[in-house]
């Protein structure tokens, strides 16, 4: 019995999927579900969490890959993002702006990094995403996407917008990134 329902189930759905499929009908989120994670959530430390990020800021990210002015994505992003249709932009931000946040990874120690977080003086821009467009949220990030990230504004591999000098604010060692961002992924997001 249970075999025949199935069949039949299988039989209908093969119909039915032939005839209906349409992948302009699907959000476009959905294209970015593969390396970000359906919710925001990635689950591979290159790809960065998207699930309650600023909108302001995704949007100007977006904005800068699609202008070519951010590469240091390795070209992975602008291949997706070029093929964005009007209105694509929207949907895609308001997806994952309106997710949970992702949870802080378990790390046993991170006094090293909360101590230069505080003497570096992050906090100034980073704990105020609300008032500062363009300031992302860093906690519950994956600590490999963060320490790439600095140091490619150390490197100048990657620039900040509108000129924004992020560089200098970022004159520290490669260990010290490492615990910076060991640190950030395991703070939940406020
Ligand atoms: C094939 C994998 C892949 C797909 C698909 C993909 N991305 Fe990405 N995304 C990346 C990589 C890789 C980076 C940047 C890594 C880096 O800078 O080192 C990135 C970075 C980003 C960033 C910057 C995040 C930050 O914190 O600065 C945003 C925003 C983003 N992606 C949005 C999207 C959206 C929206 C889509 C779907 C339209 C999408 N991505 C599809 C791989 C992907
Ligand atoms: C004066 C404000 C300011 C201060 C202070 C600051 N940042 Fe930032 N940070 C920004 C802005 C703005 C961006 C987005 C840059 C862009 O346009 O790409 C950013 C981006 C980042 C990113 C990339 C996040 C992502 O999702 O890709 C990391 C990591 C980061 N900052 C770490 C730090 C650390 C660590 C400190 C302290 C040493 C710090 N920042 C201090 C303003 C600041």
């Amino acid at each position: 019995m249970e075999c025949r329902a199935a069949s039949l189930v299988l039989a209908m759905l093969g119909t039915g999927v032939s005839a209906d499929f349409d992948p302009e009908a699907y959000p476009r989120h959905e294209t970015c579900a593969l390396c970000h994670g359906l919710f925001g959530t990635s689950h591979i430390g290159k790809f960065p969490n998207l699930g309650a990020q600023d909108p302001t800021y995704l949007t100007q990210q977006l904005q800068s890959f699609i202008a070519g002015e951010r590469t240091n994505d390795g070209g992975q992003m602008a291949s997706v993002v070029l093929e964005l249709q009007p209105g694509d932009l929207e949907q895609v931000v308001e997806w994952f702006s309106t997710q949970d946040p992702p949870e802080p990874a378990t790390v046993p120690d991170t006094s090293a990094g909360a101590a230069l977080y505080d003497n570096l003086g992050c906090g100034g821009c980073h704990d105020n995403v609300s008032d500062m467009p363009g300031v992302p949220y860093i906690t519950a990030q994956k600590a490999q996407y963060l320490s790439k990230q600095m140091s490619d504004f150390s490197s100048g591999d990657r620039q900040a917008r509108n000129g924004f000098d992020h560089q200098s604010i970022l004159m520290v060692t490669e260990d010290e990134m490492e615990a910076l961002s060991l640190f950030l992924s395991a703070e939940p997001r406020k």
